[in-house]
């Protein structure tokens, strides 16, 4: 190996799998993983939590700049009004600025003894790692994402309609597509992923070997 740490990107859009996928990827070759929209959720839980507008960029920048580590793995970052809030912050350029150091700090030097990273989110082969080794836009049809969306709202035991997480998900890719600052997209340079017609394993499978070659090369 070189003496860059690997790094694997994976984009895409609300509920397409990517952040299963890079904890299963993750563990799989020993790297560490950052679940980068964890840190848009924790400014948001941070604004709500003192009872701020999401909206208001002063207020958001502030949270982000307390945003840490262990604060990602609060349940409470999984809740429908931090999720709504998370794409409203995350569309606030100072915001994303706050946030850039910390994902590009945790992919160059991530937790020992992992010699990679792997960042899921919306822009990471983009703009947070433009030179990561592995690029990879993950997604899938929107009704296929409201359906994995419920079933896993239900396995959890909370009540939830099609319809409604259906309107909540392409209100969220609307914010996510259309803002100015970072929007979601696909690197030109990124391997396209559409898990609309594929099972888990499948999709691990698909890219996994893809990792792994990419890893060969590299060693
Ligand atoms: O992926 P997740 O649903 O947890 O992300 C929460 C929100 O954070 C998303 O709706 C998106 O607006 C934002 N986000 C982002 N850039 C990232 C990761 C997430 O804008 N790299």
């Amino acid at each position: 190996m070189t003496g860059r740490t690997f790094v694997i990107a994976i984009d895409g859009p609300a509920a397409s799998g990517k952040s299963t996928l890079a904890r299963r990827l993750a563990q799989h070759f020993g790297f560490a993983h950052l679940d980068t929209g964890a840190l848009y959720r924790a400014t948001a839980f941070l604004v709500l939590e003192q009872g701020g507008d999401p909206a208001d960029p002063v207020t958001a920048a502030r949270a982000a700049g307390l945003v840490h580590l262990r604060l990602l793995l609060d349940p409470r970052l999984r809740g429908e009004a931090v999720s709504a809030a998370a794409s409203i912050v995350a569309a606030i350029p100072c915001v994303r600025r706050a946030l850039l150091d910390l994902q590009r700090n945790f992919a160059a030097h991530p937790p020992q003894p992992a010699e990679g990273a792997i960042l899921d989110g919306r822009d990471i082969g983009s703009v947070v790692c433009p030179e990561a080794e592995v690029k990879l836009f993950v997604t899938a049809s929107a009704e296929e994402r409201a359906r994995r969306r419920v079933e896993e709202l239900r396995r959890q035991g909370a009540a939830a309609i099609l319809e409604d997480v259906l309107q909540d998900l392409k209100e969220r890719d609307a914010r996510d597509i259309e803002r100015r600052a970072a929007p979601l997209i696909a690197a030109p340079d990124a391997a396209v992923i559409d898990t609309t017609m594929l099972d888990a394993d499948a999709v691990f499978e698909r890219v996994s070997n893809l990792i792994a070659r990419a890893l060969a090369v590299q060693r």
